[in-house]
């Protein structure tokens, strides 16, 4: 007999995206189950009839009946920029009127602009900001994120995100697991001088980050016009040597050659990627690297979708994830982003729902601890009013979440 401190019930659908548990292939549906939790841990999960022989409630501990819902893994949305001050609702007019992302940018709107407020505020202010957020995202299924740095662009600015991200991290039931990405963009004082402001992300910045232990991963905006894929290559391997991994912005635009950047060092996930080769595809496939595409992006900006069907023809592992922002992306809903994947990238749903599950976790190196239900793992659950699993993407645009569970508690509704 199986002790719990939490047994979600009763579901008509328990989907694990662990392809070897249930039916269904790789979602792993197990028609009218139940899952248990012990402590933050995932202890049992089968068919509820066998749950009352197999599975006792501990005293004290809490039984959640699903009464007919579907239970899903908690969302990994694995590349946001969590943490911002200051709105850009103005560009988001503009460029209704035909501007472009990058004429915004070199107008002093883009990216700078978000910079000059993130300076302005303070850690705290910072921390605000981001655990409202935290709130929303998740209301809406996300249980893990990834958060990056990125509009300080100083020594002590890029400190003052991360801080607050770390905080966000200890004081959110989400887990915030955070980025270093410094080379986000080529700050004001630096302007003209990309070579001189990567020497001071190597030198000055990524040591200060890694001391502290303030960040897991490294990301660089490898774009025309920003940094260079040899940029990204330099920042990217002294990452490694401190020891992040990395997962950075690659071919968004235009086709520098990021996707094979990301395979050649063996990048953890490669981001975006619009405007992939196929070769840089290709490559990827060999060396393991996850795709993160990011189709939210693609919709709030006007732009064409990342060729999804690309990567998973080539066999790449595919991950979705919101790329939440003040310019490119104000939106943060992973079923919204689960619906345009398979409206406008033509991915089957079942891809889209491992996409902002196991593959967000792969995009984080976290497979091993959230992305799919399974013994071992943490409980990390949604509970979604819908009769099948297929409602999520289907009926879009409104919020199917009813209860969420993290690490084997509720945390929402609060
Ligand atoms: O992922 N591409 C670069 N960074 C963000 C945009 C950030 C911003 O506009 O503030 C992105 O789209
Ligand atoms: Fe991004």
């Amino acid at each position: 007999m199986i002790e719990a401190d939490l047994v979600v019930s009763d579901a008509a659908q328990v989907v694990t995206c662990d392809a070897a548990r249930g039916a269904g292939g790789r979602l792993g549906v197990v028609e009218q189950g139940t899952v248990a939790a012990a402590g933050e841990r995932i202890v049992w999960i089968g068919p509820s009839t066998r749950a009352d022989a197999e599975v006792r409630l501990a005293p004290g501990g809490r039984r959640l009946d699903a009464g007919g819902r579907v239970v899903l893994p908690g969302f990994v949305d694995s590349h946001t920029h969590l943490v911002f001050a200051g709105i850009r609702e103005k560009e988001y007019a503009l460029r209704a009127g035909g501007a472009t992302y990058q004429q915004i940018a070199a107008a002093g709107g883009g990216i700078l602009s978000t910079v000059r407020a993130t300076r302005r505020a303070s850690v705290d202010e910072l921390v605000e900001l981001g655990r409202a957020r935290l709130d929303l995202m998740l209301a809406h299924g996300t249980t893990t994120c990834e958060a990056k740095s990125g509009y300080g662009l100083t020594v002590a600015d890029e400190l003052k995100m991360l801080e607050a991200i770390r905080r966000l991290d200890k004081e959110h039931a989400v887990d915030v697991h955070p980025t270093f990405c410094g080379a986000h963009e080529v700050p004001e004082e630096y302007r003209g001088r990309t070579d001189a402001y990567v020497g001071l992300v190597v030198e000055a910045m990524l040591p200060e980050v890694a001391g502290r232990r303030l960040a897991r991963y490294v990301d660089v905006f490898c774009e025309d016009g920003v940094f260079s894929v040899d940029q990204a290559r330099r920042i990217l391997l002294a990452g490694a040597r401190h020891g992040l991994r990395a997962k950075f912005h690659a071919d968004e635009f235009t086709p520098l050659g990021g996707a094979e950047l990301a395979a050649e060092i063996g990048a953890l996930s490669a981001d975006h990627l619009l405007a992939a080769s196929d070769a840089g595809i290709r490559r990827m496939a060999e060396a393991g690297v996850t795709a993160t595409l990011l189709p939210g992006t693609a919709f709030f900006l006007g732009l064409p979708f990342a060729p999804a069907r690309r990567f998973l023809e080539a066999g790449v592992r595919v991950a979705l994830a919101s790329d939440f922002n003040p310019g490119s992306c104000m939106g943060f809903n992973l079923q919204l982003v689960m619906t345009m994947a398979v409206s406008q990238m033509r991915m089957p749903p079942e891809e889209a729902l491992l996409a902002v599950t196991i593959g967000g976790a792969h995009g984080l190196g976290l497979e091993h601890e959230v992305g799919s239900l399974r013994p071992g793992k943490l409980c990390d659950l949604l509970v979604c009013d819908v009769p099948t699993w297929e409602h999520v993407p289907y009926l879009y645009g409104i919020n199917h979440v009813r209860t969420v569970v993290k690490r084997g508690r509720v945390v929402w509704p609060a």
